[in-house]
């Protein structure tokens, strides 16, 4: 069978097959340090899975917009918790936040803006659909951020029309960075995107595990007539398989909206119509479901943080994280040595670490950063969700002042990894 020549580049998603990998690996009885792929570990909220049980027999297929109960639900959640005002019939509710991305990013016409490094899939979804895309390189100095002189300079260079519409991705908490704007960052952009007719999908997937919580702010705030938000549950409520997605659109954009669902009813129809269900629950604002989801982000600020003080103890080089499970370490200042090892870039790295220590990691070149570049993303989430919830949910005031115990009895892979990771980074010391 002939395959389409652009479809052959393409490969499974980096974060599927490299979990995969391990997955195989681990089946063999292989010891493996799961560093590579992103999935939030803790159990499902018991309302959320009753409410589930509960609605198994609904078995028709769903509008396609999603259910207004549950639309309606997610404005009172965006409102409750984010102070946003979106109206039900401003919500699209599809299968997870990625198919959302894909279908904004097809309906709306124009060059993409990505700010790099960037999540894996935006490119590949870009290319899918050849739209052309503009990377703009940020830097561990700006904390990989989006600068307003960096956007700036990359509209000059690429001397694009200021009157045509122009997409940019922003995502904050981001994946792979672990990085966010503050409010004076995201107000700081905003002129620059209204003068140069610049329309943001803000994925923020990753915003109720910013570490800060107060500390979120949406673009939406300052720029809410151009600012498309693509979220869900899968992070913050670990319900990554339930496949899931919302997007909130601007006031007064009914042919965005009729353009999306247009692709969704051609392609998905809805999304299963007990998982909606099942997100009414998850998306109640109450205490109890808000105290779930603020005791796994404070967990995943404990694990994250703990990584980042072992990466600073073997001086690796790293940006502090702000949010979700992710840090981007680098190891460029050590490039002449790793040559010697003919270790030239971030894929051969992630490679060597797998085949001599065992640690799965992902290469920074797999999230659009130059080839060369020795970066790596290292997620912080290979430990046992349930258990560690369950010892977090008996012991959180003395485990928040002194995470140390709890990390070494109920995260040992994280633990080894880090002294697999300093190890390595010494023993380059005397090469
Ligand atoms: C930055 C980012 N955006 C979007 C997604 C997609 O999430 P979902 O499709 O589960 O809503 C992910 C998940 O891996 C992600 O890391």
């Amino acid at each position: 069978m002939e395959i389409v020549p652009a479809i052959r580049k393409l490969r499974p998603s980096a974060t599927l097959a490299i979990n995969e990998l391990v997955v195989n690996k681990r089946n063999k009885g292989e010891k493996i340090f799961h560093m590579g792929f992103g999935e939030s570990p803790f159990p499902v909220h018991e309302r959320v899975r009753r409410s589930l049980c509960n609605h198994a027999d609904k078995k028709y297929y769903a509008p396609t917009q999603g259910y207004l109960a549950l639309r309606k639900q997610i404005s009172f959640f965006y409102k409750e918790v984010f102070n946003l005002d979106y109206s039900p019939k401003q919500i699209i509710v599809a299968l997870g936040s990625k198919s959302l991305i894909f279908h904004a990013l097809s309906a709306l016409d124009g060059p993409l803006l990505l700010p790099t490094p960037s999540w894996v899939s935006y490119q590949h979804q870009a290319y899918l659909i050849h739209k052309k895309v503009i990377y703009v390189q940020t830097s561990p100095q700006s904390s990989y951020l989006l600068t307003p002189s960096l956007l700036l300079a990359s509209l000059e260079k690429t001397r694009l029309d200021l009157s045509r519409q122009k997409l940019l991705l922003l995502n904050y908490p981001c994946n792979p960075t672990g990085q966010s704007y503050s409010k004076k960052q995201l107000q700081d952009l905003v002129p620059i995107l209204r003068k140069n007719n610049i329309v943001v999908i803000a994925d923020e997937i990753y915003s109720l595990i910013s570490y800060n919580n107060q500390e979120h702010h949406s673009l939406a705030e300052f720029y809410p007539e151009g600012t498309i938000i693509t979220g869900g549950f899968s992070k913050d409520r670990s319900l990554g398989g339930y496949r899931l997605g919302v997007l909130l659109l601007p006031k007064r954009n009914d042919d965005v909206k009729r353009s999306i669902l247009s692709i969704i009813s051609e392609i998905w129809s809805s999304a299963s119509s007990p998982i909606q269900y099942a997100a009414i629950e998850a998306y109640s604002p109450d205490k109890e479901i808000i105290d779930y989801i603020e005791r796994c982000t404070r967990i995943h600020k404990i694990m994250t943080n703990y990584v980042y003080s072992r990466l600073q103890e073997a001086r690796i080089s790293c940006v502090s994280p702000k949010g979700g499970f992710y840090l981007f370490p680098d190891w460029n200042d050590k490039k002449d040595v790793l040559r010697k090892m003919k270790i030239t870039t971030s894929k051969k790295l992630a490679k060597y670490l797998l085949e001599s220590y065992n640690i799965a990691t992902l290469p920074g070149s797999e999230f659009g950063m130059p080839k060369k570049n020795l970066c790596l993303r290292l997620s912080t989430v290979d430990y046992d969700g349930s258990r560690v919830l369950d010892e977090y949910n008996k012991n959180s005031s003395d485990i928040d002042k002194n995470p140390s115990d709890f990390i070494y009895e109920y995260a040992p892979n994280l633990v080894i990894a880090c002294n697999i990771l300093n190890d390595f980074t010494s023993s380059l010391n005397s090469l």
